[in-house]
């Protein structure tokens, strides 16, 4: 089978017969690399094509054919400030023509390709599986692992939601915009995540201030996504010392995103992780009694955060990796050269 190159596919202006073909090996993949997973339906996944996570830049979309089908495709991520020298790629096989070479030759095709990015990254990659072999064969590094945690809604004891705010405090939560008066507390402790322990991955989260908070709100609103915080204020202070963020995706309506969480050092030992989390579930469920499924990505390491989320009903499903290589290592090793 002669490997046709890679091209550029325009998410926007393709047909549906493209898009179902892109899921076939999406669907196929994910029944191989993560069978833990509820099967991808050709709604959600165009659905998420259309309207990526948001935090990560623009993403292109790279696909590579056998005959006129598609048979890879990689999403290539290119985050902005901080993050301007790198780009997010993952790149998926279809599990029917795995070993043949496929994967190698899209990255060599890829590589120069980067729009100047000089340090690739691969995330969320299940640990031990054909991505971690495939991606230190042609020299990658791990950098990272982390584990995906579910908490299944259904199943879930929500007596454990049940938790006081500890003395000195008070809880307030709010959808899409913070409010005016907490805005620069809040920016200030939403920064406190830089200090989460990410292994050596290169990407930085931002550095938070007024007007990055309202960019990334309207960005937000602007891909239909439901952001809901959750604070804990020092009541002392007036200050908000703890953050949680919970996102809710136009294209998966009953699934809520735990993104970012942390407590400001000062404050930390009194509960308020677990306190600002379990309210955001109760909170989430009450105002949205559909919802069927929380999940969050937690650095391996971070034994505190993943404990606090053991308290509310998560349990940890895998184990996943992130890599990561200079351009120019990859494309002189060996096995990309060819
Ligand atoms: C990772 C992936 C893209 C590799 O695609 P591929 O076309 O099978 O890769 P190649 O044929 O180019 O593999 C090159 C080398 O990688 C290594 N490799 C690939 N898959 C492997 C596996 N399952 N076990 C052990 N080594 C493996 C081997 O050294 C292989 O060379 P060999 O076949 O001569 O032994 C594919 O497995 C995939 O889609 N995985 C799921 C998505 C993913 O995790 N992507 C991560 C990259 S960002």
């Amino acid at each position: 089978m002669a490997f046709m190159g890679v091209e550029l596919f325009d998410i926007g202006a393709t047909t549906e017969e493209e898009l179902r073909s892109v899921h076939r090996v999406v669907l196929a993949a994910q029944a191989v690399d993560r069978p833990d997973e509820v099967p991808v339906t050709f709604e959600a996944l165009v659905g998420g094509l259309r309207s990526p996570p948001a935090g990560f830049g623009p993403r292109r979309y790279w696909v590579a054919r056998r005959d006129s089908e598609i048979v890879a495709v990689a999403f290539v991520n290119l985050p902005d400030a901080e993050n301007s020298h790198l780009a997010l790629v993952t790149i998926t096989v279809h599990p029917r023509l795995r070993r043949m070479g496929i994967g190698t030759a899209f990255l060599r095709d890829l590589l120069p390709r980067l729009e100047g990015r000089t340090v690739v990254e691969g995330w969320e990659i299940t640990s031990g599986g054909a991505g971690e072999h495939w991606a230190t064969s042609v020299g990658f590094r791990v950098v990272n692992t982390m584990v995906l945690q579910l908490l299944p809604v259904a199943d879930v004891d929500r007596s454990t939601w049940d938790v006081p705010v500890p003395a000195g405090y008070r809880v307030q939560d709010w959808v899409g915009a913070a409010p005016g008066a907490l805005l620069e507390s809040f920016a200030h402790a939403r920064n406190t995540l830089r200090d989460a322990p990410f292994g050596d991955i290169d990407f930085q989260a931002p550095l938070w201030n007024r007007d990055r908070v309202r960019e990334a709100e309207a960005d937000l609103r602007a891909r239909g996504v439901e952001q809901r915080m959750v604070v804990a204020v020092h009541e002392e202070s007036g200050d908000v010392v703890g953050v949680t963020e919970v996102e809710v995706r136009p294209h998966r309506p009953f699934w809520a995103s735990q993104r970012e969480t942390s407590v400001l050092g000062a404050h930390r030992g009194h509960g308020l992780g677990r306190c600002i989390k379990a309210h955001m579930a109760r909170r989430l469920l009450a105002d949205r009694p559909d919802i069927e499924r929380f999940y969050t990505t937690t650095s391996a390491d971070n034994a505190h955060m993943i404990r606090v989320n053991e308290a509310i009903g998560y349990r940890t499903v895998r184990t996943q990796v992130s890599v990561k290589q200079d351009v120019t290592v990859l494309t002189a090793h060996p096995r990309v050269l060819g």
